[in-house]
């Protein structure tokens, strides 16, 4: 494969997003930048990749990215979030998707979900805030399910259950439009 095929940008608080854009960009021997050092023409690659945390739901600075790749001519968008969900939650992770992009952009966008996990040690304070009050809002909820039991279990510390296995169907998907 030719270099400059492919460019991955990311947003990263904790590291997660960080580590899964490097492990693609090894693997398909291309750059990895965060979206802040994006370059001002992307119109040289045959698709562009952006991943970026989940946060409350949204796929973190998405809306910001969307314009930005759209303003610097990225031809094709494949997406990626990771979050602290695992891959099996497929019903929540739907639902994400439903949030954060259009119906067009849904069918057009090659979109991903990669499990990452939690790390209360880089997180800022307004982040770990929003974790405690989930945290406290959960505790008073009436009619707990199984599900919210065991996010109220796994929030409390931090964990890592990512995987540089997870990337294969977004390293396939980048060599398909690439
Ligand atoms: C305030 C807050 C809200 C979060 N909301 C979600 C969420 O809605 N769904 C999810 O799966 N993970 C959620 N997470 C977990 C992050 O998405 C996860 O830790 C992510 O992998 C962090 O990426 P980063 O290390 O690249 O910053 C949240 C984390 C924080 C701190």
């Amino acid at each position: 494969m030719q270099k400059d095929k492919i460019m991955i940008l990311y947003n990263s608080k904790t590291g997660f997003t960080q580590t899964y854009a490097e492990l693609l960009a090894a693997k398909l021997d291309c750059a990895a930048l965060p979206l802040k050092d994006a370059p001002a023409d992307l119109s040289q690659y045959d698709v562009v990749a952006f991943g970026s945390r989940l946060h409350a739901g949204m796929l973190d600075g998405w809306k910001k990215a969307r314009k930005l790749l759209a303003q610097r001519s990225a031809k094709k968008l494949v997406l990626f979030a990771t979050g602290a969900m695992p891959n099996e939650a497929e019903a929540q992770i739907q639902k994400v998707w439903e949030q954060n992009l259009t119906p067009e952009e849904q069918k057009t966008i090659p979109h991903f979900y990669l499990q990452a996990g939690l790390c209360y040690e880089k997180m800022g304070g307004v982040d770990r805030a929003m974790m405690k009050f989930a945290a406290w809002a959960m505790t008073r909820k009436k009619s707990k399910t199984e599900e919210d039991e065991a996010f109220r279990n796994a929030i409390r510390q931090s964990y890592d259950i990512s995987d540089p296995k997870y990337i294969e169907p977004v390293v396939t998907c980048l060599k398909q439009e690439s």
